[in-house]
Protein backbone atom coordinates (compact mmCIF):
# COMPACT_ATOMS: atom_id res chain seq x y z
CA UNK A 1 0.00 0.00 0.00
CA UNK A 2 2.53 2.82 -1.27
CA UNK A 3 1.44 6.18 -0.14
CA UNK A 4 0.73 8.53 -2.52
CA UNK A 5 1.24 12.45 -2.84
CA UNK A 6 -1.45 14.42 -1.96
CA UNK A 7 -2.02 17.72 -4.26
CA UNK A 8 -2.86 20.57 -3.30
CA UNK A 9 -4.57 23.94 -4.04
CA UNK A 10 -4.28 25.54 -6.47
CA UNK A 11 -3.21 22.53 -9.11
CA UNK A 12 -6.11 22.09 -11.49
CA UNK A 13 -6.48 18.21 -11.39
CA UNK A 14 -8.53 19.27 -7.93
CA UNK A 15 -11.11 21.53 -9.93
CA UNK A 16 -11.46 18.51 -12.72
CA UNK A 17 -14.85 16.37 -13.10
CA UNK A 18 -13.62 12.87 -11.83
CA UNK A 19 -14.97 10.44 -14.48
CA UNK A 20 -16.86 7.35 -13.17
CA UNK A 21 -15.55 3.81 -12.44
CA UNK A 22 -16.75 1.35 -14.69
CA UNK A 23 -14.56 -1.34 -14.15
CA UNK A 24 -14.07 -2.99 -10.89
CA UNK A 25 -10.76 -4.73 -10.95
CA UNK A 26 -7.72 -5.26 -8.71
CA UNK A 27 -6.38 -2.11 -9.58
CA UNK A 28 -8.79 -0.29 -8.75
CA UNK A 29 -9.05 -2.15 -5.36
CA UNK A 30 -4.78 -1.06 -4.86
CA UNK A 31 -6.24 2.65 -5.79
CA UNK A 32 -8.59 2.32 -2.92
CA UNK A 33 -5.73 0.92 -0.57
CA UNK A 34 -3.07 3.27 -1.50
CA UNK A 35 -5.98 6.09 -0.73
CA UNK A 36 -7.05 4.60 2.40
CA UNK A 37 -2.47 4.25 3.56
CA UNK A 38 -2.48 7.95 2.26
CA UNK A 39 -5.49 9.31 4.13
CA UNK A 40 -4.63 7.85 7.54
CA UNK A 41 -0.63 8.64 7.35
CA UNK A 42 -1.63 12.25 6.63
CA UNK A 43 -3.87 11.85 8.83
CA UNK A 44 -7.22 12.74 7.58
CA UNK A 45 -10.53 11.70 7.74
CA UNK A 46 -11.24 11.61 4.09
CA UNK A 47 -9.71 11.46 0.66
CA UNK A 48 -10.98 11.83 -2.97
CA UNK A 49 -9.21 10.18 -5.96
CA UNK A 50 -8.77 13.77 -7.27
CA UNK A 51 -6.22 14.39 -4.64
CA UNK A 52 -3.84 12.14 -5.72
CA UNK A 53 -4.06 13.17 -9.05
CA UNK A 54 -6.38 10.16 -10.44
CA UNK A 55 -9.68 12.35 -11.47
CA UNK A 56 -12.04 9.03 -10.73
CA UNK A 57 -14.83 8.69 -8.66
CA UNK A 58 -13.30 6.96 -5.71
CA UNK A 59 -13.90 8.09 -1.92
CA UNK A 60 -12.35 6.64 0.95
CA UNK A 61 -14.44 8.13 4.57
CA UNK A 62 -12.71 7.67 7.71
CA UNK A 63 -15.40 5.52 9.77
CA UNK A 64 -13.15 4.51 12.77
CA UNK A 65 -14.92 4.55 16.42
CA UNK A 66 -11.80 4.13 18.24
CA UNK A 67 -8.49 5.71 18.25
CA UNK A 68 -6.00 3.20 16.97
CA UNK A 69 -8.79 1.84 14.46
CA UNK A 70 -8.56 2.19 10.43
CA UNK A 71 -12.15 1.77 9.58
CA UNK A 72 -12.79 3.17 6.83
CA UNK A 73 -15.83 2.68 4.12
CA UNK A 74 -15.10 3.21 -0.07
CA UNK A 75 -17.67 5.08 -2.20
CA UNK A 76 -16.94 4.30 -6.16
CA UNK A 77 -19.46 6.85 -7.87
CA UNK A 78 -21.28 8.47 -5.06
CA UNK A 79 -24.57 10.64 -5.09
CA UNK A 80 -25.98 12.50 -2.88
CA UNK A 81 -29.81 12.34 -3.47
CA UNK A 82 -31.40 13.90 -1.06
CA UNK A 83 -30.28 16.19 1.85
CA UNK A 84 -31.99 17.47 5.11
CA UNK A 85 -31.21 20.10 7.79
CA UNK A 86 -28.63 22.87 7.59
CA UNK A 87 -25.31 23.09 10.16
CA UNK A 88 -22.57 24.50 10.05
CA UNK A 89 -18.76 23.44 11.21
CA UNK A 90 -16.03 23.46 11.30
CA UNK A 91 -13.46 22.58 8.09
CA UNK A 92 -10.21 21.84 6.29
CA UNK A 93 -8.92 19.84 3.56
CA UNK A 94 -5.38 17.73 3.32
CA UNK A 95 -5.47 19.81 -0.22
CA UNK A 96 -5.78 23.23 1.31
CA UNK A 97 -3.21 24.35 3.20
CA UNK A 98 -3.15 25.88 6.30
CA UNK A 99 -7.48 26.88 6.51
CA UNK A 100 -9.84 25.82 8.59
CA UNK A 101 -13.08 27.46 8.38
CA UNK A 102 -17.41 27.20 9.08
CA UNK A 103 -18.94 25.40 6.05
CA UNK A 104 -22.67 25.21 6.08
CA UNK A 105 -23.79 21.45 4.96
CA UNK A 106 -27.13 19.26 4.94
CA UNK A 107 -27.01 17.28 8.20
CA UNK A 108 -28.57 14.17 6.93
CA UNK A 109 -28.12 12.87 3.41
CA UNK A 110 -29.23 10.51 1.55
CA UNK A 111 -26.31 8.01 -0.54
CA UNK A 112 -25.91 6.02 -3.27
CA UNK A 113 -22.97 4.23 -4.56
CA UNK A 114 -20.96 1.21 -5.25
CA UNK A 115 -18.76 -0.69 -3.55
CA UNK A 116 -15.05 -1.47 -4.60
CA UNK A 117 -16.12 -5.14 -5.88
CA UNK A 118 -19.22 -2.70 -8.11
CA UNK A 119 -22.42 -3.95 -5.66
CA UNK A 120 -24.76 -0.86 -4.94
CA UNK A 121 -24.83 0.91 -1.92
CA UNK A 122 -27.18 2.72 -0.70
CA UNK A 123 -27.86 4.44 2.79
CA UNK A 124 -28.26 7.77 5.18
CA UNK A 125 -25.57 9.50 7.07
CA UNK A 126 -26.02 11.95 9.80
CA UNK A 127 -23.70 14.72 11.22
CA UNK A 128 -19.83 14.15 11.23
CA UNK A 129 -20.32 11.39 8.62
CA UNK A 130 -22.77 13.05 6.11
CA UNK A 131 -20.19 16.52 6.64
CA UNK A 132 -16.96 14.44 5.09
CA UNK A 133 -19.54 12.52 2.20
CA UNK A 134 -20.82 16.05 1.24
CA UNK A 135 -17.23 17.58 0.90
CA UNK A 136 -15.63 14.43 -0.77
CA UNK A 137 -18.25 14.30 -3.23
CA UNK A 138 -17.66 17.97 -3.71
CA UNK A 139 -14.00 17.07 -4.78
CA UNK A 140 -15.07 14.61 -7.58
CA UNK A 141 -17.30 17.65 -8.91
CA UNK A 142 -13.89 19.79 -8.66
CA UNK A 143 -15.44 21.86 -5.96
CA UNK A 144 -13.09 22.80 -2.68
CA UNK A 145 -14.75 23.30 0.75
CA UNK A 146 -13.13 27.14 0.04
CA UNK A 147 -15.90 27.88 -2.90
CA UNK A 148 -18.09 27.96 0.06
CA UNK A 149 -16.96 30.27 1.80
CA UNK A 150 -17.99 34.32 1.73
CA UNK A 151 -15.64 36.24 -1.11
CA UNK A 152 -13.91 37.88 1.67
CA UNK A 153 -12.88 34.51 3.30
CA UNK A 154 -11.91 33.32 0.63
CA UNK A 155 -9.44 36.87 -1.07
CA UNK A 156 -8.17 36.43 2.63
CA UNK A 157 -7.66 32.89 2.23
CA UNK A 158 -5.65 33.26 -0.96
CA UNK A 159 -3.26 36.26 -0.06
CA UNK A 160 -2.60 34.42 3.13
CA UNK A 161 -1.88 31.26 0.72
CA UNK A 162 0.55 33.44 -1.59
CA UNK A 163 2.83 34.48 1.29
CA UNK A 164 2.65 30.62 2.81
CA UNK A 165 3.82 29.91 -1.59
CA UNK A 166 6.54 32.27 -1.25
CA UNK A 167 7.83 31.43 1.84
CA UNK A 168 8.19 27.67 0.90
CA UNK A 169 10.16 29.03 -2.04
NI1 LIG B 1 -10.75 17.87 1.07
Amino acid sequence: MPLRTIITYPHPVLRQEAEPITIFDQELKNLVADMAATMYHAPGVGLAANQIGIARQVVVVDRSVAKNEHTYITLINPVISAGEGRVVDEEGCLSVAECYSKVERFRKIHVTAQDVEGNPLEFDAEDRYARIIQHEVDHLRGTLFIDRLSLLKRALYKKKLKKILQERE
